[in-house]
């Protein structure tokens, strides 16, 4: 084949977020915001890799030079190159390829978009040689992924791969979950972009000052998504709604809040959500709240929007990766 695409959908974490990077549980969910990724043969022996996400660039032999986005394209485009070499050695192959891609998730807010690019990434490139297969585009993502984030427990590759709702936990890895009804949830930013890397680097100072404190929240937050299993399971809004406010009391106490995430939050439930929390890392980022019905999600994204910060409605996306 010449040509190739494929897209994947960025995530949201209900619930568990840092406390997973200690072995307890968290449940993700893949939303219907995607990137595309579509690879083409070219006569040349280089990559050269567009992008709409602020950076492209060219890697051939005599190094990257980048084309849009200065120094910075490099930290972004890195990982997205890292998953076209891991496939181009695994099918032996050297050949030159274009890449473009396009997005429709906003980049560093938590919503897995470094995950889901190199997802589609790995998967495109691999079209141009055969149908790829999920479980090795998953790993090659998870392999690129870690060029950003060492730590990263390769939840959100797994979850932008294979869709749906998804528990995971470092001893039981990843199971898939059912919903019981659909879930209309809204995003809202706070405009303020986070480094995951600095975030989890925090809250280790946090948990190697507060040993007890810690082992209890971390606790809480283990039962929290027990609990949450079962109110996702049985199709309990209500329920949900309140353990995703529960959820981020413990993510506040371990200081990975934000005053415009607490402001969205607020925003959120006066304007009749079932449960609001940040989602990801923090320090800023995103904020999910869980609405009652889609009208209820279509007024709380409204007020969210008439208080000046960007808001849109998701639902789970259930495809995962699309070649
Ligand atoms: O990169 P984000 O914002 O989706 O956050 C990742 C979630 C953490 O729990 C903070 C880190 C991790 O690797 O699980």
């Amino acid at each position: 084949m010449t040509s190739g695409k494929a897209s994947a959908p960025a995530k949201i974490i209900l619930f568990g977020e840092h406390f997973v990077v200690y072995g307890n549980p968290a449940i993700l969910a893949s939303i219907n915001r995607r990137i595309t990724v579509a690879a083409h043969t070219i006569k040349d022996n280089k990559i050269v890799i567009e992008s709409d996400i602020g950076a492209a660039g060219e890697y051939s032999n005599s190094g990257f030079n980048p084309i849009k986005g200065g120094k910075d394209a490099r930290e972004i485009l890195d990982p997205l190159y890292s998953a076209i070499r891991q496939i181009l050695a695994a099918r032996n192959q050297k050949i030159g390829i274009k890449i473009d891609v396009v997005s429709k998730v906003p980049h560093g807010l938590g919503l897995g978009s470094s995950a889901a690019s190199c997802v589609a990434m790995a998967a495109a490139v691999d079209s141009l040689f055969d149908r790829p297969d999920r479980q090795k585009v998953c790993e090659w993502a998870i392999e690129s992924e870690r060029m950003i984030h060492n730590n990263s427990s390769g939840a959100d590759c797994y979850v932008s791969t294979f869709g749906g709702l998804i528990h995971y936990s470092k001893s039981k890895g990843f199971k898939k979950m059912k919903s019981k009804s659909p879930l209309s949830m809204v995003i809202a930013s706070t405009g303020v972009r986070h480094s995951t890397g600095d975030l989890v680097a925090s809250v280790k100072k946090f948990k190697d000052k507060n040993e007890i404190l810690f082992s209890d929240l971390a606790k809480q937050a283990s039962d929290i998504c027990t609990q949450a299993m079962a109110a996702i399971s049985s199709g309990n809004k209500e329920k949900m709604g309140k353990l995703l406010s529960e959820n981020q009391a413990l993510l506040r106490q371990i200081g990975v809040s934000h005053e415009k995430a607490d402001d969205l939050i607020d925003i959120c439930n006066g304007a009749g959500a079932l449960g609001a929390k940040i989602t990801g890392a923090g320090g800023g980022g995103a904020v999910i709240a869980l609405a009652a019905s889609k009208q209820d999600s279509k007024k709380i994204a409204a007020k969210i929007k008439a208080r000046g910060y960007d808001s849109f409605e998701v639902e789970i996306d259930q495809a995962g990766l699309i070649v």
